[in-house]
C-alpha cells in the first residue's frame, strides 16, 4: 500500500545561500551561487532563498540570475521592514518563474529597541510592510525574528496583523538558538490556535544550532503543525549554524513511522551538495557530522564490522546509496583510463565537461604516479581544486623546503602576472617559510584567519587537503588544495586565496555586503 499520499507534505526551505553564505569567511563567488542553486532546484528543494537583494550589487546580481535561471523552485529574497529594501528585492526576483518576498522585522523587546519602536509602531510597520510586498508578489513569507524571545501575547498580535496583510507564509525564527524541542512545539500550537486565519496560512520553522537543539527544535516545530523547515546544506551559518538540510530530511525519511510527512527532496543528491558546499564555502565538515560526515557510514570497530557484515540493519539506519554516496569500492590506479575515470565521477555524482575531464584526468595520472590507489575521496580533491583553476595572476613553479631539526627554509619560484619571481626565506616551520616566500614574491596586507589541514584518506601517502581563509578590507576569500605534499598543497591553497581576493579587488567591492540584515532600524 502507497501511504505516501496520505502523508503531510513538509516544505524544504534552502537558506544556504542567505543566512549560511552570511556566516563569516563562507563567502561564494557569483558562480558558485549560481551553481549551488542549480543543484538545490535539481534536488527538489521547495524554496530556495537566494540572498538579501539590498545587501549589495553582488547579491542583487546573484539574486536576480537565479531567479532567471530557476527550473522548478520558489526563488526567495530576503528583505527589511522597509519599503525601498522589498522594492529591491522584487526587482531581483521578479523573473523568476514562482517568485518570493520575505521580508521580517526583530519583534522580541531587545530588537525592538533597536528601531526604536514602540509595539504599536511596531505593528504599524508591519502592516504597512507586508502590505506593500504583497501589492508587489502573490507569494509573501513574513519573520518576526527572535519570535522565540518574543512576548507570547505580541507574537500573536503581530501574526495576526502579517496574516491579515496578505503573508500566506509566517516564519517563526529561534535567531539565537534560544529554544529547545518542547518550546518551540509549543509556540507553533500556541500560534496555530489562538490567531485567527492560522489555518489559511504555512507556518514555517526557523532554527539556529546555538544549543545544538536546532534539528530537534525544528521538528518538534512540524510535528506541531509547522509545515516549513528553513535550513541550509552542512548546517552552515553564523556562529554554530542553522538546521542542517540533510538531518531534518533523514530524519524524516528514516523515522517515518514515528514522523509520517514527506519531503520531495531527491536524498540522492545530498552527498554531492554537501561536498560541493563544503569546497565553495571553505568550511569543511566534520568527520563525525551526522549524516553527511566522513565517519558517518564507517563501522571501525571489530564488532560494528562483524554484525554489518552478517547484516547491514544491525548498526546502520540508512543506506550510503540514500544520500548518494558509492557503494562501490573500485579504487582506481594509474593504469585506469579516462573512461573508468569518467564512469567513476559519474558514480559520486560529479558530471564534467570534456575540457573539464581532460583537466582532472591529467592531475588523476599525476597523482596515480605518486600515489598507489586513488580513493573516490581522492577524486572529489581533484575535481574541487580543478574546477578553479582559470586564467589566475599568480601561480606556484618550484617550491623547495627544508625542514627538521635544524632549522627550516624555502626556496620558491612564482609567476606572478606572467613574470617569474624567485627568493628564499626562512620561518617557524616549512609552512611559515613557504608562506613568507608568497609574501616576499607578491607583497600583501591581507591577514591570514584560518590555515586548516585535513588528510583526505588513511595512509601515510595520503593527498592533504588545505584550506586557507585571507581577509582584506572586509573582504573574505577562502582558497584550497589538494596534494600529496602538504607544504605544496598550503601553498597552493594561499595562491588560490591571493587569485580569488584580487577577482574581487577587480570588481571593486561588488560582492562586499554593504548592509547586514542586522541593520534594523
Ligand atoms: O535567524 C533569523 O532570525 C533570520 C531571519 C532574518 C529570518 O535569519
Ligand atoms: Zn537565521
Amino acid at each position: 500500500m502507497n501511504t505516501t499520499s496520505k502523508q503531510d507534505r513538509v516544505l524544504i526551505f534552502d537558506t544556504t545561500l542567505r543566512d549560511g553564505e552570511q556566516s563569516p569567511g563562507a563567502t561564494m563567488s557569483h558562480e558558485e551561487k549560481l551553481e549551488i542553486a542549480a543543484l538545490l532546484d535539481e534536488m527538489g528543494v521547495d524554496i530556495i532563498e537566494a540572498g538579501f537583494p539590498i545587501a549589495s550589487e553582488g547579491d542583487f546580481r546573484a539574486v536576480s540570475e537565479i531567479a532567471k535561471n530557476a527550473k522548478t523552485s520558489v526563488i526567495c529574497g530576503l528583505s527589511r521592514a522597509q519599503l525601498p529594501d522589498i522594492d529591491r528585492n522584487w526587482e531581483a526576483i521578479k523573473h523568476a518563474k514562482r517568485p518570493r518576498i520575505h521580508t521580517f522585522i526583530g519583534t522580541s523587546p531587545l530588537h525592538r529597541a533597536i528601531p526604536n519602536l514602540d509595539m504599536d509602531q511596531m505593528a504599524e510597520r508591519i502592516h504597512q510592510t507586508v502590505s506593500h510586498a504583497r501589492n508587489l508578489c502573490e507569494d509573501v513569507q513574513w519573520s518576526p525574528m527572535d519570535a522565540t524571545r518574543t512576548e507570547r501575547d505580541y507574537l500573536c498580535r503581530v501574526v495576526e496583523i502579517a496574516i491579515k496583510a496578505g503573508a500566506s507564509t509566517i516564519n517563526i525564527p529561534d535567531t539565537v538558538g534560544y529554544t529547545a524541542p518542547r518550546e518551540s512545539a509549543e509556540i507553533i500550537r500556541e500560534l496555530l490556535e489562538r490567531v485567527p486565519g492560522a489555518e489559511t496560512v504555512v507556518f514555517s520553522t526557523h532554527c539556529h544550532n546555538d544549543l545544538g537543539m536546532a534539528t530537534a527544535n525544528s521538528l518538534a516545530a512540524v510535528e506541531a503543525g509547522a509545515r516549513q523547515i528553513e535550513c541550509t546544506i552542512n548546517g552552515l551559518g553564523e556562529r554554530a549554524g542553522n538546521t542542517a538540510l540533510e538531518e531534518v530530511v533523514m530524519a524524516l525519511k528514516v523515522r517515518n513511522d514515528i514522523m509520517p510527512y514527506s519531503t520531495g527532496i531527491d536524498t540522492t543528491k545530498i552527498m554531492n551538495l554537501s561536498r560541493r558546499v563544503a569546497a565553495v564555502s571553505g568550511f569543511s565538515v566534520q568527520f563525525n557530522k551526522a549524516v553527511v560526515g566522513k565517519n558517518a557510514f564507517l563501522h571501525e570497530s571489530g564488532i560494528h564490522q562483524d554484525g554489518v557484515l552478517k547484516n547491514v540493519e544491525t548498526f546502520e539506519i540508512m543506506k550510503p546509496e540514500d544520500i548518494g554516496l558509492n557503494a562501490d569500492n573500485i579504487v582506481l590506479g594509474k593504469h585506469s583510463g579516462r573512461a573508468a575515470l569518467r564512469s567513476k565521477l559519474k558514480g559520486l555524482g560529479i558530471e564534467l565537461g570534456d575540457n573539464q575531464l581532460k583537466d582532472v584526468f591529467v592531475r588523476f595520472k599525476d597523482l596515480a604516479d605518486r600515489k598507489k590507489e586513488v580513493y573516490d575521496e581522492d577524486l572529489i580533491a581533484l575535481v574541487q581544486v580543478a574546477e578553479d583553476a582559470g586564467a589566475d595572476r599568480l601561480s606556484l613553479k618550484r617550491l623547495r623546503v627544508v625542514c627538521g631539526t635544524e632549522g627550516q627554509s624555502a626556496e620558491m619560484t612564482m609567476v606572478v602576472d606572467g613574470e617569474e619571481k624567485s627568493c628564499e626565506s626562512t620561518g617557524d616551520g616549512p609552512v611559515d617559510a613557504a608562506f613568507n616566500c608568497v609574501k616576499q614574491l607578491f607583497p600583501h596586507a591581507a591577514r591570514l584567519q584560518l590555515y586548516q589541514v585535513a588528510a583526505v584518506t588513511e595512509g601515510t601517502d595520503a593527498q592533504a587537503t588545505v584550506s586557507v581563509r585571507l581577509a582584506e578590507d572586509g573582504r573574505i576569500v577562502t582558497g584550497s588544495s589538494a596534494d600529496t605534499d602538504t607544504v605544496v598543497a598550503s601553498v597552493k591553497a594561499y595562491i588560490h586565496a591571493l587569485n580569488r581576493l584580487l577577482v574581487r579587488r577587480g570588481k571593486s567591492g561588488s560582492d562586499q555586503k554593504e548592509i547586514s540584515y542586522k541593520d534594523v532600524s
